[in-house]
């Protein structure tokens, strides 16, 4: 299981750099305003040119993937959604994709039964776990924007009130904190525990789901165990967005781990798989209409067709068809 131990020990080494960075060497300026930058720049950089290199690539072809009824006479009804004929509906197909993942939500499960027979089921639960981890990721994400505004918006304010409903510890346990702890442990054990995926699974389908984990232990630690005092959290990342370079205050040890981690996971993200947050978007299975009967699509490698239309080809030969007694358009 060398895919899966090298992973691990990559990030066990990642979190225990800052930890000997900042607790023995005393390298707190590094990991908390030169690293931060710099993976800023990265993420947003390498971000921004894997888009712009996706969206100048030609597409050849009109490949939605469709799975309903498609423009076609007035008297059959189209699904508008399934089969998009306008920019309008393919947009909000992309949209419920992002949102709501529709796709995988249609996900199946091939089984041999005695016979042998192959039987095809329905298969949910990756959806669920799938969507329970991106949307907790997202809520803990935009809570955290209150490290980073000095004022934070009513409707941050309404989403942390609602994730912290269940007001059982102190501090507050997070109910999006429980989630994505469940949901990534679902995520890695789906990828161990079955021998179909074990064979399919990569090193790099492994490490960005150990780096989330070591990111949200981390996180989990400081608030409910060590207790990290969150101003002078605050005062470093509000001197960040504002491009300031003051040193920061103190700060325990994990937070240092924390940030590192979440640094490392920013330089990772655009050489990583995790661009299908982008890529998505782009994706001409998703974002095309399905309009090839009414639309020509074209090819932007075809090299352009020399072409004669019949009147010129009348032109030309129009004597010698008369001659011929060949019907002509024109005398
Ligand atoms: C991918 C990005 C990040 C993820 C997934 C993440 C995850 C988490 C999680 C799960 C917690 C536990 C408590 C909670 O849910 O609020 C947490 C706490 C914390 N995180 Fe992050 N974090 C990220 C980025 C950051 C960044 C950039 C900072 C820098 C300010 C940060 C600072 C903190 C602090 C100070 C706490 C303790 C909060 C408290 O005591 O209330 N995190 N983080």
């Amino acid at each position: 299981m060398k895919k899966v131990f090298l992973p691990l020990l990559m990030v066990s080494v990642l979190a225990f750099i800052p930890y000997v960075g900042v607790h023995y060497a005393g390298l707190g300026y590094l990991f908390g305003v030169v690293l931060p930058y710099l993976a800023m720049a990265v993420l947003l950089g390498g971000f921004l040119f894997r888009m712009v290199d996706w969206l100048r690539r030609p597409v050849p072809f009109c490949i939605p993937t469709t799975c309903g009824q498609e423009k076609s006479l007035d008297w059959i009804q189209q699904d508008k959604l399934e089969s998009p004929s306008s920019f309008l509906y393919a947009a909000a197909r992309v949209l419920t994709e992002v949102l709501f993942f529709r796709s995988l939500f249609r996900n199946t499960k091939a089984k041999m039964h005695k016979g042998p027979t192959l039987a095809y089921g329905s298969s949910k639960w990756l959806w669920l776990g799938g969507l329970g981890f991106h949307w907790s990721l997202l809520v803990i994400v935009l809570r955290h924007s209150r490290f980073f505004l000095v004022m934070v918006p009513d409707s941050l304010q309404l989403l942390d009130e609602a994730d912290r409903f269940f007001d059982i510890t102190l501090p507050a346990f997070y109910l999006t904190d429980a989630l994505v702890l469940a949901t990534v442990t679902f995520l890695v054990l789906r990828r161990l525990r079955d021998s179909k995926m074990q064979v399919i699974s990569l090193p790099a389908d492994f490490f960005p789901l150990f780096l989330i984990i070591a990111i949200i232990i981390a996180g989990i630690s400081m608030r409910y165990v060590t207790k990290v005092d969150v101003m002078p959290v605050k005062a470093l990342m509000l001197n960040l967005v504002n491009f300031g370079f003051e040193p920061p205050g103190e700060i325990g040890t994990l937070f240092y781990v924390h940030l590192f981690l979440v640094c490392m996971l920013a330089i990772y993200f655009p050489f990583s798989k995790l661009m299908h947050s982008g890529a998505i978007f782009l994706s001409p299975t998703r974002n095309q209409c399905n309009n090839s009967r009414a639309k020509r699509h074209s090819n932007p490698w075809n090299s352009a067709i020399k072409f004669r239309t019949y009147s010129e080809y009348e032109d030309d030969y129009r004597e010698k068809m008369k001659k011929a007694k060949l019907p002509v358009d024109k005398q």
